[in-house]
C-alpha cells in the first residue's frame, strides 16, 4: 500500500527543489506548444545531451506546426538520422499533417484530443498539456515512474497493471495543482539527476523524509529490476554496390517495417555466401553481376533484435534502379535519412577513397541507446 504523504507538501519540496535545480535546456526557455511537443518526442529514449543539438536545428528549420506539415518527408528524415526510433519522426509528420488539418496549425489544449493524434500517447500529451498550456494533466515517462514508485513504496511491476495505475493515480493527485508543468518536470529532472536507476543520491532529495523506499532501505529494490526478452537474433546480408567509384546504390525502406522510410544498403536475409546464394539471389532480383565478395561483418542491437550482418561487395547492379532503389552521390548521403546501422556497414566496407567521400553523419553520440 503506498504511505499517504500530504499532496500540498511534496508539492511544494518538488518545486522548490525543480527551481533551484533545474538544468538551463532550450525546451525550458519557451512555452511554445509546437516546440515543447518536438522536445518531448526527441526525448523519448534518448539522452538530454544527444537531443539537445537536434532540437535546434529542427526547430530552426522547421519552426512551426504548418513547416512541419510542409515539409519534405525525406528531409526530415535525414534530420532525424542518428536519433534512432525513427517511426518517432515518422508519427510528427503524420500528426503536424493532422494538426493543421482538424485543429487550424495549433495543438489542442486537452489530453483527450492529443492523444487522438499519431504518435501521441498519455505520457506525451500530458507533458505538453501541462508544459506549454497548464492542465493539470500527470506525465509518467520511466524517469516518473520509477520516482513515484519509490516515493510511495508501490511494489511490484509499475509499467503495467495495477503499478502502473498506481503510479499514474499518483501522479495525477500531484499534478492537480497551479504549477502543473513544473511539478511533472520536477519529477523528470528528479529522476533524472538524483532518483537515478541504481545509484540514487538520496541524501540530495528534497523528499526523502517522505519516501517510503528510502524509510525501509528499499531503494535500490523499487521498482524491481526489468526482465529483458530475450533479443531475436538475425542473420542479415547487406549489398554494397558503388559505381564508377561516387555512387551508391541505397533501397528505401517501407513506411511500417523496421528502418520505414529509411535509404539502407539492399539487404537479403540470413548469412549468405557472397560467391553463392548472395550472387544467386541478387540475380533473381535482377541484378547483372560481375561478382560478389565479402566485405566487412558486424554486429547490431536494436530495441528487439540482436542483427548478424554480413556485407558483401557487389560488382554490377541492377539492370535499372527503380522503385525503391535509388543510386546516390556519396557526396550527397548526408540530405538522406540513414539508420545508424548502416552508417556503421558503409564505414566498415567503403574502401578508403569512398569514405573520404562520403558524407556520413558522425554517430558517436547517437546510439547510446539502441536505434
Ligand atoms: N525527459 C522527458 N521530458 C523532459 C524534459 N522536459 N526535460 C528533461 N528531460 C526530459
Amino acid at each position: 500500500m503506498a504511505k499517504r504523504v500530504p499532496a500540498p507538501l511534496l508539492r511544494r519540496a518538488l518545486v522548490a527543489w525543480y527551481t533551484a535545480n533545474r538544468r538551463d535546456l532550450p525546451w525550458r526557455r519557451t512555452s511554445d506548444p509546437y516546440a515543447v511537443w518536438v522536445s518531448e518526442v526527441m526525448l523519448q529514449q534518448t539522452r538530454v545531451d544527444t537531443v539537445i543539438p537536434y532540437y535546434e536545428r529542427f526547430l530552426e528549420r522547421w519552426p512551426t506546426v504548418e513547416a512541419l506539415a510542409d515539409a519534405d518527408d525525406d528531409d526530415v528524415r535525414a534530420a532525424w538520422s542518428g536519433l534512432g526510433y525513427y517511426r518517432r519522426a515518422n508519427s510528427m509528420l503524420a500528426a503536424a499533417a493532422q494538426i493543421v488539418r482538424d485543429h487550424g496549425g495549433a495543438l489542442p489544449h486537452d489530453v483527450d484530443a492529443l492523444v487522438k493524434l499519431p504518435g501521441f500517447g498519455r505520457y506525451t500529451a500530458g507533458a505538453v498539456a501541462s508544459i506549454a498550456y497548464g492542465k493539470r494533466a500527470p506525465a509518467v515517462d520511466g524517469n516518473v515512474q520509477r520516482t513515484l514508485a519509490r516515493i510511495f513504496g508501490i511494489d511490484g511491476d509499475v509499467t503495467s497493471g495495477p503499478g502502473s495505475k498506481a503510479v499514474w493515480n499518483q501522479a495525477a493527485i500531484l499534478a492537480n495543482c497551479d504549477e502543473p508543468g513544473d511539478l511533472n518536470q520536477a519529477l523528470i529532472e528528479l529522476g533524472a539527476l538524483v532518483c537515478t536507476p541504481r545509484n540514487p543520491a538520496c541524501e540530495q532529495c528534497p523528499v526523502r523524509t517522505d519516501c517510503v523506499a528510502y524509510a525501509e532501505g528499499r531503494q535500490t529494490s523499487i521498482p524491481p529490476p526489468r526482465v529483458r526478452a530475450k533479443k531475436k537474433e538475425v542473420e542479415l546480408t547487406m549489398v554494397l554496390i558503388v559505381r564508377h567509384g561516387d555512387h551508391l546504390l541505397l533501397e528505401r525502406q517501407p513506411d511500417d517495417g523496421l528502418f520505414g522510410g529509411l535509404w539502407c544498403l539492399p539487404m537479403l536475409e540470413g548469412h549468405l555466401d557472397p560467391a553463392g546464394a548472395a550472387d544467386e539471389a541478387l540475380r533473381r532480383h535482377g541484378f547483372e553481376l560481375d561478382g560478389v565478395e565479402e566485405a566487412a561483418e558486424l554486429e547490431a542491437i536494436l530495441t528487439h533484435r540482436r542483427l548478424r550482418i554480413r556485407i558483401v561487395r557487389a560488382h554490377g547492379g541492377p539492370a535499372r534502379a527503380s522503385g525503391a532503389m535509388k543510386w546516390i552521390a556519396l557526396e550527397a548521403l548526408e540530405d538522406y535519412g540513414i539508420p545508424t546501422v548502416t552508417v556503421r556497414a558503409l564505414r566498415a566496407a567503403l574502401t578508403p577513397d569512398e569514405r573520404a567521400r562520403a558524407t556520413l553523419k558522425d554517430r558517436r553520440n547517437a546510439g547510446a541507446r539502441p536505434g
